[in-house]
């Protein structure tokens, strides 16, 4: 799939932009602070109904407006040539729900848009997956996941729902314990929160699990690409909570069940759910060594670019090419890593690449420029 056309309203720095866009690769160059990034953020934002680089959407919104409006038009080509359309506009306006239309129907959830443009997007921001806290490689996993299953999105948005629930009841059982109220809160609501935390859990785990089995063999491949001889990668889902790795979704939700059972007293003099997704960890490693804490800056960021790859490789393998962002990364890798890269996403059927200089664009991708500048985007060659 690739984007054929993106038009921006009060988005970001953007009053307005159309920016038409053509298969194969595209360039954004402009000195800093100019827009660049705005452009690909703003794709990126309808393929995952998220930023990359803020977790909340007020920042989204240029200086002054209510709401932004990103529009794009997304063009499949089916395995039988047929190249489909889908229009897809999205109303963003901060602390209220999104408004989404597709195909110019506004019968839908901005959810539903979930899954039409699929993105596999590389940023500066990345290396915060190897160094960063376990939540930003959790948010990596479950943004795959949603991009493979739409449906997901549903479940994650239930479990985020739930937990919230259950900690304010929690909360409430804490206070009361506190306060000497003998048993305090009403602690059969909690067994019903727990059914609930332990149906949605379970399903979101065992999803992580295939992914994590799925992605290990290609992050392997794509790390030796980038680094070669490099060391071994090894991906290692790790629960919350001591036990078998459970070989179904029944199996996981018994577990949950159990494990919310044991950490209960903990749990109410805490306050807090302890146990469950939301406290999981993917962990990275390196030969024998984790990666988080002792790899290297280079072998941080081509781990970074290796979760990135396989993302890519694995969307690409079930369905639909996703379309690739390259935010500003070429600056940051060295000359053997940055040739390395660029063959290896070059006959992509869409790479979207920004960079502050035309030479910070490798050799490999040469195709259409656009000059970013002053909040105008003209397209060069
Ligand atoms: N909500 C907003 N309203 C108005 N302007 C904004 C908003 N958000 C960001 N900007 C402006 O957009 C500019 C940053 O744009 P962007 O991050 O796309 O730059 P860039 O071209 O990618 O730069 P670099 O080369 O440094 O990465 C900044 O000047 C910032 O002030
Ligand atoms: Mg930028």
């Amino acid at each position: 799939m690739h984007v054929a056309h993106l038009s921006l309203a009060d988005f970001r720095s953007y009053a307005r932009a159309e920016v038409p866009l053509d298969p194969g690769v595209t360039a954004f160059v402009g000195p800093n602070g100019q827009g660049k990034t705005n452009l690909v953020e703003a794709i990126g934002y309808v393929a995952t109904l998220g930023s990359h680089r803020v977790a909340t959407d007020a920042p989204l919104i240029r200086l002054g407006a209510e709401r932004a409006v990103v529009r794009t038009s997304i063009l499949r080509t089916s395995s039988s040539g047929d190249a489909r359309t889908t229009l897809v506009e999205l109303e963003i306006t901060p602390g209220k729900a999104n408004r989404a239309r597709i195909n110019r129907s506004d019968n839908v959830r901005p959810r539903d848009v979930l899954g039409l443009l699929r993105t596999v997007l590389f940023a500066p921001e990345d290396l915060s997956l190897v160094k960063g806290d376990p939540g930003e490689r959790r948010r990596f996993l479950d943004e795959l996941l949603t991009a493979r299953t739409p449906r997901l999105a549903g479940v994650r948005q239930d479990y985020e729902r739930v937990l919230k629930q259950r900690n304010a009841l929690l909360k409430t059982a804490a206070a009361a314990r506190r306060a000497g109220g003998g048993r305090g809160a009403d602690l059969s609501t909690l067994e019903v929160w727990d059914g609930h935390l332990a149906r949605a859990g379970a399903e979101l785990t065992a999803f992580r699990l295939q992914l994590v089995a799925a992605l290990q063999p290609l992050v392997a491949q794509a790390y030796e690409q980038l680094a070669p001889g490099g060391g071994e990668t090894v991906l290692e889902y790790r629960s919350s909570f001591e036990g078998e790795r459970p070989g179904s979704r029944e199996e996981a939700e018994q577990q949950l069940l159990a494990a919310l059972e044991d950490v209960r007293a903990q749990e109410i003099a805490r306050g807090l759910t302890l146990v469950g997704p939301h406290r999981d960890e993917l962990g990275l490693r390196l030969g024998p060594l984790p990666a988080k804490g002792y790899a290297s800056h280079g072998e941080s960021w081509s781990y970074a670019l290796a979760l990135r790859l396989a993302s890519y490789e694995l969307l690409r393998s079930d369905g639909g090419e996703p379309v690739l962002i390259l935010d500003d990364v070429f600056a940051e890798l060295d000359a053997r890593r940055r040739d390395r890269l660029a063959e290896l996403v070059a006959g992509a059927e869409q790479v979207l690449v920004t960079a502050a200089v035309p030479e910070d664009v490798p050799k490999a991708l040469a195709g259409a420029r656009f000059a970013v500048a002053d909040g105008d985007v003209t397209r060069l060659v």
